[in-house]
């Protein structure tokens, strides 16, 4: 039997209301990414043989080091690594702690009781609200934003507070614009710098100033980090723990998916708070049972090699370079970011003699459309779109090429800002 059909049994009616209840999967509104997806499909049809110039992806164009990939090889074939692992190795945390350490300078973290393996930051951010959402608690994230911290919360009968980042305020929340009733009630504050989409970076002054809040509010937070080591320009990775009283307030979460080119690996690690790092593991032991031990052992050798990440963000540097001088001869107002992967840059409101575009959304399936050339539009503050460096290509003069046929198409005609 078919998806349909089988919404005509009882298990339709079972659903839990954090879903839709019997209404899942009902939904006919299309999200963001599946949108995207079909307007990508729709344009490959229509133009087989033109190239789709991807820049919406959120995940590295290669492979992970040789020396990883080598290591990981040698570990799988050992016995002693095949079982569960439960909450890790002592040998992973110890190399987080170093990590920290070497790249970010933060001293002081006990590996044994500071650091936990995580399969990924994702399921880590899934998992925190368990440790601390009762119905009717509230969890301040960001917009735009990666939203699994709320989306979790709510799930578990908590309240989602959302703060616009915008360009006024360099997209850092402004933590007192937070209404009294809300700072109350607040349990967790999602924070992710280098940020997700903006490229934002914080400052240590920011950092600063969210460790007093945090600990006039009572208030755990949560530092999202996977593109922390991801800087340019001589601009130092930043640590949340590397602020005096970080540990008091809170945790931060380091992921290898993008800093080794290791998304689909899953491996990570939480760090900071012990109290928080003990309920974080406990949760953590009900939901899975700890990565392949071959796989923590491979991420050792990528956390103690970061000249891996180095040259990772090197490449990236360029690509930013080539992408923003491109963008701002068509007359967008690009500014390279300090991290990440991403170059959010304003949506134009139209064309000369052409379309009117009342979102980023729609500039955005424009470009798929006739441009061929995918982003990510976010609306949530503004009206922007994602350009990721993430595109495929090897190499330099292939990165030159891209950029130079992505600016060639948006030449043809003229955009109004
Ligand atoms: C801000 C942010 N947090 C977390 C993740 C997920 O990372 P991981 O692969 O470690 O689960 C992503 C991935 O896109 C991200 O952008």
């Amino acid at each position: 039997m078919s998806v349909e059909q089988y919404q005509e049994t009882y298990i339709q009616q079972v659903f839990a209301d954090r879903i839709g209840g019997v209404n899942y999967g009902k939904d006919t509104n299309i999200y963001k990414f599946e949108k995207i997806k079909r307007a990508k499909a729709a344009a490959k049809q229509a133009f087989p043989n033109v190239e789709l110039i991807d820049m919406g992806v959120g995940e590295p164009d290669e492979m992970a080091d040789a020396g990883i990939v080598a290591k990981l090889a040698e570990e799988a074939a050992k016995p002693e690594n095949r079982g569960y692992a439960d909450n890790g190795i002592h040998e992973f945390k110890r190399a987080a702690a170093q990590y920290l350490a070497d790249v970010f300078q933060v001293g002081g973290i006990d590996p044994d009781i500071e650091i936990v393996h995580s399969i990924g930051s994702k399921p880590a951010l899934a998992m925190l609200p368990s440790c601390f959402i009762n119905p009717g608690d509230v969890t301040i994230m960001t917009v735009p934003g990666y939203p699994v911290l709320g989306t979790h919360t709510k799930y578990l009968g908590g309240e989602v507070y959302n703060i616009q980042l915008t360009k006024e305020n360099n997209f850092l929340p402004d933590l007192d614009s937070i209404p009294a009733e809300i700072c109350q009630r607040a349990k967790l504050l999602y924070l992710n710098y280098p940020n997700n989409p903006t490229g934002a970076a914080a400052t240590t002054a920011f950092f600063e100033k969210v460790v007093a809040w945090a600990k006039q509010h009572h208030v755990i937070v949560v530092h999202d980090a996977p593109y922390a080591a991801l800087t340019y320009d001589g601009e130092k990775p930043l640590s949340f723990l590397s602020v005096p009283g970080a540990k008091d307030v809170g945790v931060e979460l380091h992921s290898l998916s993008k800093s080794y080119n290791m998304t689909g690996w899953r491996i990570g690690f939480v760090a900071g708070n012990p109290l928080v790092v003990k309920a974080f593991s406990d949760v953590k032991d009900n939901n899975d049972s700890g990565q392949f031990i071959a796989i923590q052992k491979a991420a050792i050798y990528g956390l103690e090699n970061p000249t891996i990440t180095e040259a990772i963000a090197e490449k990236y540097s360029r690509r930013h370079n080539l992408l923003v001088s491109a963008l701002n001869e068509i007359g967008f107002h690009a500014e390279k970011p300090r991290g990440s992967f991403f170059l959010y840059v304003e949506a134009p409101k139209g064309v000369v003699n052409g379309p009117t575009f009342d979102s980023a959304e729609a500039f955005s399936q424009y470009l798929i459309r006739e441009k061929l050339i995918s982003t990510v539009p976010w609306d949530d503050a503004g009206h922007f779109i994602r350009f990721s460096v993430t595109f495929q290509a090897k190499g330099l003069e292939e990165e030159k090429r891209v950029i130079e046929e992505l600016k060639r198409r948006l030449t043809d005609v003229q955009f109004i800002f």
